[in-house]
C-alpha cells in the first residue's frame, strides 16, 4: 500500500531512478503519474489509480518541446509549491521536478517521431507536439522505470501514442488510460480552464454537450454523418473555432465512412473557445 505523508520531491533524474530501481529490487510495484503541474482532480484520479501500486512517483515538468510557437508554454500555469500540497496525503512517495537542463542537456539533439497515429488531428492543428511529447515521455520512461504509468483518457490521441511508442521501442512498463474527469455541468477538467473568462467557460461545455448528443444518436443507430452533424452543432451554436469535430477509429484514429454505423467510434474534438484552445472526446460504443 501507498504510504500517506509529505512526498519527497526530487529534481537528479539518477537519484530519482536509483529509488525506483531499489524499491523494484524489494518487490515493490511502482506507479507512474507524468504530468505538467497545474494538478487538478483530474490528475489526482490518476493518482488514486496509481495506489494499486505500492509507490507511487509524480513527475511535474512543463515540457517546452511540446508547445509550438505561440502557443501558451511561458503562461503555463507553474504551481510547484500547490501541486505539492495537493499530493500530500495521497500516497506519492516521490515527486519528480526536474529542472529543464535535467531532461534536455545542451546540446540534446534527440527527438522520437511516432508516425501514424501522431499524423491527423492534434497532430495535423498542432505540428511538432507529439514528438515533443514522445520524447519527453519517453525520456521519463528511463529516469523513471516504474511498472506501470497512468494517463488520462481526456487526451485521447496521446494515450494512442504513448501506447505504440511503447510497443515499438519494447519499453517494459504498462500504459493505462483512466476515465477523464469532469465538472459538474460536463466540462473536461484542463489546467487550460483557468484561462476561460465566465462567459466563455459557459461556452465551454459546448465540447462535452456536442460530444454528449453525438453520443446519444449513435447509439440511437444514426451512422457518422448525423453523429458528426449532431457533435457540431452546439459548438456552432456557442461560436467555438472548430479545429475538429470528427468520429474516428478508437484504435486507429483514422476517419470513419460517412455511413458507417454500429461500429467501434471515439468522438474527437477540439476547439478555441476565445483564445484557448480545448479539446475532449467521448468514446461511443
Ligand atoms: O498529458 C500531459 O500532461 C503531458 O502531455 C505529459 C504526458 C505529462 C508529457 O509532458
Amino acid at each position: 500500500m501507498p504510504r500517506p505523508g509529505v512526498p519527497q520531491i526530487e529534481t537528479d533524474p539518477a537519484i530519482l531512478r536509483q529509488h525506483v530501481l531499489d524499491a523494484a529490487a524489494a518487490g515493490r510495484r511502482v506507479g507512474f503519474v507524468p504530468t505538467m503541474g497545474a494538478l487538478h482532480a483530474g490528475h489526482l484520479s490518476l493518482v488514486k489509480a496509481a495506489a494499486d501500486c505500492d509507490d507511487v512517483v509524480v513527475s511535474i515538468f512543463v515540457n517546452p518541446t511540446q508547445f509550438g510557437p505561440g502557443e501558451d508554454f511561458e503562461r503555463y500555469p507553474r504551481s510547484l509549491q500547490a501541486d505539492c500540497e495537493l499530493l500530500a496525503d495521497v500516497g506519492v512517495r516521490w515527486v519528480f521536478a526536474p529542472p529543464v537542463e535535467a531532461i534536455y542537456p545542451a546540446g540534446d539533439a534527440t527527438r522520437i517521431t511516432v508516425d501514424g497515429p501522431s499524423r491527423r488531428w492534434e497532430g495535423e492543428h498542432r505540428p511538432g507536439h507529439f514528438q515533443g511529447v514522445a520524447t519527453v515521455v519517453g525520456k521519463l520512461f528511463m529516469m523513471v522505470p516504474a511498472a506501470a504509468a497512468y494517463f488520462g483518457a481526456k487526451d485521447w490521441q496521446q494515450t494512442v501514442v504513448v501506447r505504440r511508442m511503447v510497443r515499438d521501442l519494447a519499453i517494459p512498463i504498462e500504459i493505462v488510460v483512466c476515465p477523464t474527469m469532469r465538472e459538474p455541468d460536463g466540462l473536461a477538467m484542463s489546467s487550460r480552464n483557468v484561462y476561460l473568462s465566465a462567459d466563455e467557460r459557459q461556452r465551454a461545455v459546448s465540447l462535452s454537450a456536442g460530444l454528449t448528443e453525438a453520443r446519444r444518436v449513435w447509439q440511437g443507430g444514426a451512422n457518422v454523418a448525423t453523429a458528426e452533424r449532431a457533435l457540431r452543432e452546439p459548438l456552432t451554436h456557442h461560436a467555438v473555432q472548430v479545429d475538429y469535430a470528427v468520429l474516428v477509429d478508437p484504435t486507429t484514429l483514422e476517419p470513419l465512412p460517412a455511413q458507417a454505423s454500429g461500429v467501434p467510434a471515439i468522438a474527437l474534438v477540439a476547439g478555441r473557445v476565445g483564445s484557448t484552445r480545448l479539446i475532449d472526446n467521448l468514446l461511443l460504443s
